[in-house]
């Protein structure tokens, strides 16, 4: 039932950190899978790793999400290699820390490009080659479900994911495209490095946290295959949320 043999699934953002998780495990699935990043040499090295681990097939693509025509190179490399596209999982994002009345148009355009524009882009793009069917999982956040004086931009960033996810849902259920979306919580990658170094703000977000730890992205992942897989047939436009607690508490 959650097996994806014969797939194929681009996934953003994951030369390392949850992106990369979900690239192995949608290949552990049986999935061939696309490793794009921005940075194409660690991306080459995640993908052959991938591929060592698991006997799939990968391929390594250079793709700032931002920009509609690398995206587009991207959906085209991967219907050159494969044929098709089953699974897209828009992943790549950024985390901008900063008080909502501070957030400066560089810094707005920056977010929102990447964040919000960048999974737009993907998916328009992806669905034109998903011809049978296909899957699109956004990866959101808890944070898009509440307000904070600290991520204020990132927040409304990924309440726009969930949003957007919604939107596509309803738009691709007549092509047999189902679009769901996870909302993490707080999960140990780079992105959340620093703030985890910082002993009084880990006290904070593991206080916030019923399990008292955070997750680790081989748990989002094994999410991402879930919602990838025949598993999840009848879910489409929600929010899966994989968090600890955080929001029980
Ligand atoms: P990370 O910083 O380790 O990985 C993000 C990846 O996205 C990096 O490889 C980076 O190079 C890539 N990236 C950044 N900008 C890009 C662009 N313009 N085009 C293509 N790739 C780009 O972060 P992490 O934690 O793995 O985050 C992955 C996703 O999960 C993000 O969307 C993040 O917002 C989300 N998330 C993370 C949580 C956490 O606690 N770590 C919690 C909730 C959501």
């Amino acid at each position: 039932m959650f097996s994806l043999t014969n797939k194929v699934a681009i996934v953003t953002g994951s030369r390392r950190g949850i992106g990369k998780a979900i690239a192995k495990a949608l290949a552990q699935a049986g999935a061939n899978v696309i490793v794009s990043d921005i940075d194409l040499s660690e991306t080459q090295a995640t993908a052959d790793e991938i591929a060592n681990e698991t006997g799939q097939q990968t391929l390594a693509v250079k793709c700032d999400v931002a920009q509609k025509s690398e995206v587009e190179e991207m959906v085209k490399a991967t219907v050159e290699k494969f044929g098709k596209l089953d699974i897209l999982v828009n992943n790549a994002g950024i985390l901008i820390g900063k008080p909502v009345l501070e957030m400066t148009n560089e810094e707005y355009e920056k977010l929102m490009n990447i964040n919000l524009r960048g999974y737009l882009f993907c998916a328009q793009e992806a669905v034109k080659s998903m011809s049978e069917g296909g899957r699109i999982v956004n990866i959101a956040s808890i944070a898009g479900m509440f307000g904070s004086p600290v991520w204020a931009l990132y927040c409304a960033s990924k309440a726009s994911v969930i949003s957007l996810t919604k939107s596509l849902a309803v738009t691709l259920a007549p092509k047999k495209i189902l679009v769901n979306a996870i909302a993490p919580g707080l999960i140990e990658t780079d992105m959340t490095k620093d703030l985890l170094a910082d002993q009084k703000m880990r006290e904070y977000l593991l206080g916030r946290t019923p399990l008292g730890r955070p997750g680790q992205p081989e748990e989002i992942a094994r999410v991402a295959v879930f919602l990838a897989s025949d598993g999840a047939s009848f879910m489409t436009g929600t929010t899966v949320v994989a968090d600890g607690g955080w929001l029980a508490g």
